[in-house]
């Protein structure tokens, strides 16, 4: 039977964002699509419907505080209602603390904390209008640890994960669920990686469908349950 619920991807061309269009496409959800490369979004559209479910076209930039509100309201206006926000765009700079240019520090906050803000306030009044809804934050496993180089990003997915409690206590009398999706090294197009299977990575890093399993996961999740994190490592570790 095709499920009917509405959902909010962002950073949804490439990587884990597409892989979580694309699982929750075969399940017959309707998407909204949200990332700045038109062409690649088209694409991810076109395999959602293929696989049975709905997308709507949503381009942009995550940092402009007009689009979070704009997508909410278009998704709304098309569906009837948001079940499910996935928070995922994200930008990843790793650099000696003394060389991290100010600009780049900013990019990444605003890109992996400010947006997810806006977002998650975009969608809490529709999702306390129905009285249900689920926010999934896709952090990191070094939203737990310190790494050299990582200064900035490390600490976008430290504070990703302290809205994420906030959000938790403060949503949950509203039938509003949040969980923080932590996984380890994704091959995907990051940080300027290639999302190659030929890489050498890819024998033993995760996949971006690993990550989408687990967020297929969470929207699944029982009633009396509220999932407030998965840590996802990798397999092999050796
Ligand atoms: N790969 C890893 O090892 C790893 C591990 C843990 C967590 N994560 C997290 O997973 C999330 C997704 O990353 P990924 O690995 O899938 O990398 P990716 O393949 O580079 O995907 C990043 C996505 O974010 C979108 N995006 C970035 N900046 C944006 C902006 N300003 N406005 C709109 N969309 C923007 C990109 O779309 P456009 O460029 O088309 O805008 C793309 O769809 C990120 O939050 C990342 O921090 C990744």
């Amino acid at each position: 039977m095709s499920d009917e619920r509405v959902a909010l991807v962002t950073g949804a061309s490439s990587g884990i964002g597409r892989a979580i269009a694309l699982r929750f496409g075969s399940k017959g959800m309707r998407l909204g699509l949200v990332a700045r490369r038109e062409d690649r979004l088209r694409a991810v559209g076109k395999a959602v419907g293929d696989r049975g479910g709905e997308a709507l076209l949503v381009p942009g930039d995550v940092r402009d505080a007009k689009l979070a509100a704009a997508a909410v309201r278009d998704v709304v206006k098309r569906w009837g209602r948001l079940d499910v926000l996935v928070n995922n765009a994200g930008v990843g700079r790793y650099a000696p603390v003394e060389d991290l240019p100010e600009a780049s520090f900013r990019e990444q906050f605003d890109t992996n904390v400010v947006a997810p803000f806006l977002f998650t306030q975009a969608a809490v009044p529709q999702m306390k209008k129905q009285k249900s809804g689920q926010i999934v934050n896709i952090g990191s496993a070094v939203g737990y640890v310190g790494t050299a180089r990582g200064t900035a990003y490390v600490a976008t997915k430290w504070a990703l994960r302290g809205m994420n409690e906030c959000w938790r206590e403060e949503l949950y009398p509203f039938g509003i669920k949040v969980a923080y999706m932590a996984p380890g090294f994704v091959v995907s197009e990051f940080n300027g990686r290639k999302e190659d299977p030929g890489v050498p990575e890819a024998e033993w890093a995760l996949t971006p469908d690993d990550v989408a399993r687990a967020v297929e996961g969470i929207v699944d999740q029982g009633p009396n349950s509220d999932i407030r994190e998965i840590v996802m490592q990798v397999r092999d570790r050796s």
